[in-house]
């Protein structure tokens, strides 16, 4: 028998993306198809889907969601359903989706993200005619009053099982006890197991305390976040509701990242013709103004944040230098990072290139030709770049936590005799750490037999999605049977 699931997030790849999130809401319903899961996906109408939107039937009508007027848009995403919330009043404007062009969160995301929540409750419980969910499947924070809306307040029909995926505990959607009276629940919800949350309503506490299962992004973080300092305050409720917590590591779209087939690389390539990766690393000494040369050059593709261990980063870049390595490092975010990445650059020019900016082409062509990736974060839910890295060849150097600790086989001296290695790992992210990891990557790297294997071996791991989209299926069919 088909399931339906709504999934509904602030997100989407090809359509609207700042980070992991959107790649993993863009590839998850093709994943389901084959476990006989049929997705439709739910967004906000940012001014970004306005070509999705064209043309667009509207299947339904709000005078009235939370104070606003809404319609509901169905269109397509990438071959598989979509259904656009489109209340101009929220989502129509410029800057980012997010917040504003300084960075700023716009004040009232709380009021955004809630109608975003209230209307796939809407949808998961009947009350819009001829639209019927078995599972509603909630991303993030921005998700997460939906499950709670289910709860408190649902429409006339039969609601749907619920999931709550965390993709980063650090982002928890908190906002003043002030909005919850705008929120249209009953007073009762504004409870300890409810949505009340330190004095406010905490969208993603609400989420976790009403889903019927919670998932997040790897089984070590799964672990983790029951911890103080991973779970940054609902490590508590994650430890009461463990017997529902699920682990499930993120894959990557093959049809979107694969190296022979990828239009961004200059020489496109398999794990038997390596050598045409020298093309695309002679492209990216060109895209970053880096001196020719046989070194590994290494890469950042990243948000520029303390998450991300940047900060540590920055620090070693003069050490990474003199032991012999390059640097090509696209990413934004924190203003004195980006400053101290491009001082960084002015100081080693043609070894270090910086290219502060969101660029999609730019980050295969990284993958693609640079020899490392650097990802010394301090939490890692799962992490995609690693993945990426793994399926393009370019070795991952990672910090040992959550996915990143899932998905590559550290070069220890046992995996290099088992012949398994995929990567380099650091255990904590501190100056002595990451220049003792980028001594060893270019120890491996000059020794072309042992860097081969590992970068055959990441080009044959399975990071695909068959293995994750059938548990995030069984798990749908497992709630269905406990209804
Ligand atoms: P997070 O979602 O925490 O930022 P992930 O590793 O899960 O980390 O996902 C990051 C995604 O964003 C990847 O697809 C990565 O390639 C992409 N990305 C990050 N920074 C940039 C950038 N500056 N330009 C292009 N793509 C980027
Ligand atoms: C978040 C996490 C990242 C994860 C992504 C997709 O952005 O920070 O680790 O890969 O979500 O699940």
């Amino acid at each position: 028998m088909t399931l339906t699931a709504l999934s509904v997030a602030s997100e989407a790849f090809p359509l609207v993306k700042t980070g992991g999130l959107a790649d993993v809401v863009g590839a998850l319903p093709a994943a389901l198809v084959p476990h006989g899961v049929a997705t439709t996906t739910l967004l906000p109408g940012y001014p970004a889907l306005a070509a999705a939107s064209k043309g667009a039937k509207v299947v339904h009508h709000w005078p009235d969601l939370l104070g606003t007027s809404a319609r509901l848009l169905a269109a397509e995403i990438a071959g598989h359903p979509l259904l656009i919330l489109d209340a101009p009043t929220l989502f129509a404007r410029g800057g980012g989706i997010y917040g504003d062009a300084g960075g700023n969160d716009w004040p009232d995301n709380w009021h955004r993200f809630a109608a975003l929540a209230r209307t796939a409750a809407d949808l998961a419980s009947g009350a819009v005619a001829k639209q019927h969910f078995d599972i509603l499947h909630a991303h993030d924070w921005q998700a997460a009053m939906a499950p709670a809306y289910l709860r408190y307040a649902p429409g006339p029909g039969i609601p749907a099982r619920s999931v709550v995926t965390i993709h980063n505990m650090a982002f928890q959607g908190w906002f003043d006890a002030g909005v919850f009276p705008e929120l249209g629940l009953p007073p009762g919800a504004f409870a300890l197991d409810g949505v009340e949350y330190y004095g406010g309503v905490g969208f993603l506490k609400a989420g976790l305390e009403a889903a019927d299962a919670i998932t997040t992004v790897s089984p070590t973080y799964a672990d983790e976040i029951r911890r103080a300092a991973f779970g940054m305050g609902l490590e508590g409720l994650i430890a009461t509701r463990e017997a529902r917590v699920h682990g499930i590591v993120n894959g990557i779209d093959r049809g979107v990242w694969n190296p022979q087939t990828d239009p961004a690389l200059p020489a496109s390539y398999t794990a038997g013709t390596l050598r045409r990766r020298l093309t695309n690393k002679r492209a990216v000494e060109t895209m970053f103004d880096l001196d020719r040369g046989d070194g590994p050059i290494f890469t950042v593709i990243s948000r520029l944040t303390g998450q991300k261990g940047m900060d540590v980063l920055v620090e070693v870049l003069d050490d990474l230098v003199a032991i012999g390595g390059r640097l090509a490092l696209l990413g934004s975010g924190d203003a004195g990072l980006e400053a101290a990445f491009q001082a960084a650059a002015a100081r080693h020019p043609g070894r270090i290139g910086v290219r502060i900016g969101y660029d999609e082409p730019l980050s295969h062509l990284l993958q693609g030709g640079a020899d490392a990736i650097l990802i010394p974060s301090r939490f890692e839910p799962c992490g995609l770049t690693q993945l990426y890295g793994l399926a393009y060849g370019c070795v991952p150097v990672v910090a040992r936590t959550g996915g990143l600790a899932d998905t590559v086989i550290d070069a220890n001296d046992a995996a290099i005799a088992a012949g398994v290695a995929t990567g380099i790992h650091h255990d904590g992210v501190t100056r002595d750490t990451l220049i003792r990891a980028i001594r060893r990557t270019v120890a491996l790297y000059d020794r072309p037999e042992i860097w081969r294997r590992m970068q055959k071996n990441g080009m044959r791991a399975d990071v695909g999605w068959t293995a994750s989209g059938m548990r995030y299926a069984d798990l749908y069919r497992s709630l269905m049977e406990a209804r």
